[in-house]
């Protein structure tokens, strides 16, 4: 039974796999937060958690017990102005003009399984056994407010999943100021916090900082999560390592500005908080209406960090993402855009494809500039016709040239910007964000459409059906590149103006949710000017997003080792692309450029017409080899080996295993060649200590123990002569090699 509820003491203890997580009502009627951590035994009484010891200078709620001061009381989410001074979960501002709520508790519902959450992205169940959510139903009666606070745990996984819903239940307009969706106080604070940092070109690089006192936080406020922060943080024990010692991650299933923060007060606990970013947020509860927060997925693992992305990376890829392609093979996809850029016509494109289809090349994706007059990137945003000076025979007949050549054919569309220059533009100036009477700031010279009215998205909506019915269409990759400014809507009232970034992004989930329900075959790949909007909220939607605009595998090592940190290997678009790369001019290999792109959802961007016949060869056999390990790669069990952001950063090594342990991939990269190196040796993980292995390139055969305890000797990069060492050695040198099980036959299986 891993829900108990304790109901003399209204106590309640929800287990999953090795978690426990207890909290309670406290005696003013408020929840309080008594354990998060590894799992515990269930007793008749967990109160002596939350000992408390009155404290000079505190303010407290009953004159007869100044022990009970919120400031000094762990808690579930918690108000601001009733004796506790730390961040608040959560405030609303009443028609009195006070922003005093008191919300108390009145039941709770037991549910089977886990309840959608209307209009927002959220984790699932298949089948009702595999989850039990507790809502506690608290309210304000002197406000007449209700608040529900939802917690699903699955009972084979290491997750904790909470959110929040307000609902007016009186008849007057009260005004959301902060709803998080999540809060939870920790006893102590001695964690150091982790985050997924960068920018454009170097999104989710892995910061950590210890603790200290004070408030450490992240946030977006640009309107999409960002490339700056993604919505995710960690707090680690100060010894625990990938493989060994606690660590509690906390995901936000959102794609729009977020906050995520650790306030350490000065009795050193911690409290994290999670949700919509405050900063720039309102939102008017009307009469009979209810405000539900999207959700934080809380993850716990006592065995180190690669423990806790294993169990983000299942839940995501299996009950966050969705529809045909959720557990499908992902299709080897040449992308056009490095290759062409705005440069193509319907002859270019097909010769690419050709040339393509004969290295094993299974889609073939034409990015931006198909429609409106778009040779460069300042028209047409939002006009989506076909342009048919570049591609005179329309979609249609370009999808179905590519079916013949035996490729599937994929999209490339930014539904939610427009162009000044366009007709969607000249037709309704009145349907971008925008602030009357101020200037519009610009982004890649374009303007951001009011997602947030339903009218716009109705009418993207209908553009794109269009298209997707009337060709062949099997992929389509979103795309979304500037940020938002001037943050108001002509078509929402003055008071609902701070609405509008999550009203927005309510609109991008709507019309996804459209398009997947009308074109349930078609592949989604979300992209924010590479990677600035990879976060779960879009994972529910589209199972693959562009990691990066940055395809250079030195960059990439980065890039993808902190997006493994929380997403599945099979969501990180992942491409070879041509050298010098365009981001950074650095030279790599051919072999250097796959070894890295293999461990992501892999693809070609750029032009194979300009490969010599050497290249193409090469090309062919990356294929042929991907497609045969692809199950693998995309959907086995990934480990960290070495990661790119200790020491030097000179070395990066990762690896997938299957599921039965009968074999594994590894990827060894070396950034600069190291003159007369050490003997390295490799320890990897994940194997079964009793199988006996063979190792591609070395002789004999190795034990999983050996293999993970006494490790492999990796080959040396120089050995003093011209021709031994690495195949590909010398700087930015990679090295992918096989783990087979092997059969009595004295064959690898
Ligand atoms: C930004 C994306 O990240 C690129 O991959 C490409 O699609 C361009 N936009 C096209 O404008």
């Amino acid at each position: 039974m891993p829900v108990f509820i304790n109901e003399e003491n209204l106590q309640f203890h929800l287990q999953g796999k090795e978690l426990s997580y207890v909290f309670n009502v406290m005696k003013n009627g408020q929840l309080g937060q008594l354990y998060f951590g590894k799992k515990i035994r269930n007793r008749s009484d967990f109160s002596h958690l939350s000992k408390k010891e009155a404290r000079v200078a505190s303010s407290y709620v009953f004159e007869d017990d100044p022990t009970f001061s919120l400031d000094l009381i762990k808690q579930e989410y918690p108000g601001y102005g009733t004796s506790d001074y730390r961040e608040p979960a959560f405030q609303i501002e009443h028609p009195d003009g006070s922003r005093i709520s008191n919300f108390t508790y009145q039941s709770y519902e037991l549910v089977k399984g886990k309840p959608r959450l209307s209009g927002l992205p959220a984790t699932y169940v298949e089948d009702e056994s595999e989850a039990d959510t507790i809502v506690i139903h608290l309210h304000d009666s002197s406000m007449n407010l209700s608040l529900s606070l939802m917690y699903s745990v699955y009972h084979e996984r290491n997750v904790m999943i909470r959110s929040a819903a307000f609902t007016n239940e009186g008849s007057r307009d009260h005004v959301i100021k902060r709803a998080h969706s999540a809060s939870i106080d920790f006893p102590d604070a001695d964690f150091s916090m982790m985050q997924l940092s960068g920018s454009w070109s170097r999104e989710r690089h892995v910061h950590e900082r210890r603790l200290s006192p004070g408030v450490q936080s992240i946030q977006s406020t640009r309107g999409t999560s960002s490339a700056q922060h993604n919505p995710f943080l960690a707090l680690k024990r100060p010894m625990t390592t990938e493989y060994a010692g606690e660590v509690y991650g906390f995901s936000f299933v959102y794609s729009g500005n977020f906050q995520a923060q650790v306030e350490v007060d000065h009795y050193e606990t911690a409290r994290v908080t999670m949700g919509i970013n405050p900063f720039d947020f309102s939102w008017v509860l009307r009469s009979g209406e209810t405000f539900q927060t999207p959700e934080v997925v809380m993850a716990y693992s006592e065995h180190g960090l690669n423990h806790l992305s294993q169990t983000y990376h299942d839940l995501y890829r299996s009950r966050l993402a969705r529809g045909k392609w959720r557990d499908a093979e992902r299709p080897v996809l040449l992308n056009n855009w490095e290759a062409t850029y705005f440069d193509f016509d319907e002859e270019k494109l097909l010769s690419i494809a050709k040339q393509a289809k004969e290295t094993g090349v299974e889609l073939f994706v034409l990015d931006d500039g198909w429609f409106g007059k778009r040779n460069d990137d300042r028209s047409s945003l939002g006009d989506w016709f076909v342009d048919s000076t570049k591609l005179p025979k329309g979609l249609p007949s370009l999808a179905s040239k590519m079916n013949d050549l035996g490729l599937m054919f994929g999209l490339w569309f930014e539904p939610e910007m427009v162009s000044e220059e366009s007709e969607l533009y000249k037709k309704h100036p009145e349907w971008v964000i925008q602030v009357p009477g101020r200037s519009k700031s610009i982004g890649r010279h374009q303007l951001v459409l009011d997602f947030s009215n339903p009218k716009v998205v109705d009418t993207i909506y209908e553009q794109m059906a269009t298209i997707l019915k009337e060709a062949n269409i099997d992929y389509v990759k979103w795309d979304m590149n500037r940020y938002m400014t001037e943050i108001g809507s002509l078509s929402l009232l003055k008071s609902q103006q701070a609405e509008v970034p999550h009203r927005y992004i309510l609109g991008v989930y709507a019309l996804y949710e459209r398009l997947i329900e009308a074109f349930p075959h078609v592949l989604f790949e979300s992209c924010a000017s590479g990677g600035a909007r990879f976060d779960p909220g879009m994972l529910y939607y589209a199972p693959q997003a562009w990691t990066s605009d940055d395809t250079d595998a030195v960059e990439r090592l980065s890039i993808q080792y902190g997006t493994s940190m929380v997403y599945p290997i099979s969501s990180m678009g992942a491409h070879v692309s041509a050298v010098p790369n365009h981001q950074v001019k650095r030279v790599t290999s051919l072999e250097t450029r796959a070894n890295v792109a293999y461990f992501g959802a892999f693809g070609y961007e750029l032009d194979v017409t300009k490969m010599s016949d050497a290249e193409l060869t090469t090309m062919t056999e990356q294929i042929n080899w991907y497609k045969e390990n692809r199950a693998l790669l995309q959907y086995g069990t990934f480990y960290r080996l070495i990661s790119p952001f200790d020491g030097k950063g000179n070395v990066t090594s990762w690896m997938s295993v299957s599921a039965d342990r009968k074999k594994a991939i590894v990827g060894y990269y070396q950034v600069l060649a190291e003159p007369n190196p050490s003997f390295k040796r490799l320890y990897v993980k994940g194997l079964d200590p009793e199988k006996e292995y063979e190792v591609s390139g070395y002789e004999g055969t190795y034990y999983g123990d050996e293999l993970m305890s006494a490790g492999i000797q990796l080959p040396g990069e120089y050995d003093g002569s011209q021709t031994g060492g690495l195949e590909e050695s010398g700087d930015f040198s990679s090295y992918v090699f096989v783990i087979s099980e092997h059969n009595d036959r004295g064959e690898a299986i």
